[in-house]
């Protein structure tokens, strides 16, 4: 496995671009490469974050090609098809799929052998066809999967408990789409869970959970598309991976009959470090969680199924 100073980015649109911006900002890479079918605008990110160097990161950012994937440890996957008009992730599964198949078989061609780390929507079948297309080991390739949505959870609890979002430890878990689940048996407040934080002070889970789930579709709504959440829980797990930090963040991975779910990528927490995925952790969830869950991974075998 490369241990090399270099990353690199697949899809240059506003995710890949706004994950090089934050990438550089961390300073964590020595090496940013950018590729994109459209290598102007490749270019044109990558000078137009490079104008901020002098004053930010010194980090070395370029437009490149398959060639420079070689080198680099961790491969971010952001390229795929845009969902418009509201409809689901999943709508873009075949297309997205085409994509994603053709810039994984490129990389692997040209010697890629670190992280895949994927973002592309429908994020958790992406990952799957990812991982089946690069012939990679599946702790090796990582899916965005419900960082972003747990991040999200995190926030609103914390909103209305008038608390910082880092004092909630909270869990959403499943697809990163409209079957996810919001685990609030994970929620923990100080080593309290959320009833007994909460003691006599009301709370509404359900329009929380409604929030969460939608919150894609709102933002998307508001401006077209979502980027800096999704950017930021790609650094994330390239910042974990890169140190080899070993922290648990929630993430897509291949399921191996936990909850008696197998062969499907969603989201679990995981221990993360530079081999990529070194522990799939399994919380005691209620009933009726286990049971979403289950429904969740219905919905993700199904687009799966939908695009082999
Ligand atoms: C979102 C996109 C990344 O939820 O799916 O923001």
């Amino acid at each position: 496995m490369s241990t090399s100073s270099r990353i690199a980015i697949v899809g240059v649109g506003n995710v890949g671009a706004t994950a090089a911006y934050s990438l550089m900002l961390r300073g964590l890479f020595a090496e940013i490469v950018l590729i994109d079918h459209a290598p102007e605008r490749a270019a044109a990110e990558a000078t137009d974050i490079a104008d901020a160097n002098a004053i930010s990161q010194p980090v070395r950012i370029w437009a490149g090609d398959y060639a420079d994937v070689r080198d680099a440890s961790i491969l971010v996957i952001t390229a795929g098809a845009a969902t418009k008009d509201g409809e689901p992730r999943t709508a873009i599964a075949g297309k997205s799929a085409v994509i994603v198949r053709d810039c994984v078989r490129q990389a692997m061609d040209a010697g890629f052998n670190g992280i895949l780390v994927v973002a592309s929507n429908p994020a958790d079948a992406m990952t799957q066809v990812a991982q089946a297309t690069s012939g990679l080991s599946p702790e090796r390739v990582i899916g965005t999967g419900t960082l972003l949505d747990s991040n999200r959870f995190r926030k609103r609890i914390a909103d209305q408990l008038a608390i910082a979002p880092g004092a909630v430890e909270a869990l959403v878990l499943g697809e990163h789409g409209d079957s996810e689940v919001m685990a609030y048996s994970t929620v923990r407040i100080g080593g309290m869970d959320l009833d007994g934080y909460l003691g006599e002070q009301g709370f509404d889970r359900a329009a929380i959970a409604h929030d969460v789930m939608r919150a894609g579709y709102t933002i998307s709504d508001g401006k077209g598309y979502t980027s800096f959440g999704v950017a930021t829980a790609i650094t994330r797990i390239c910042e974990a991976i890169h140190r080899d930090e070993r922290v648990i963040l929630p993430v897509a991975t291949m399921l191996r009959g936990q909850y008696g779910i197998d062969g499907i990528y969603l989201s679990l927490p995981c221990l993360i470090g530079a081999g990529g995925v070194l522990r799939v952790l399994t919380p005691a969830l209620t009933t009726d969680e286990q049971s979403a869950l289950l429904a969740s991974a219905d919905v993700l075998r199904q687009t799966i199924e939908a695009v082999y």
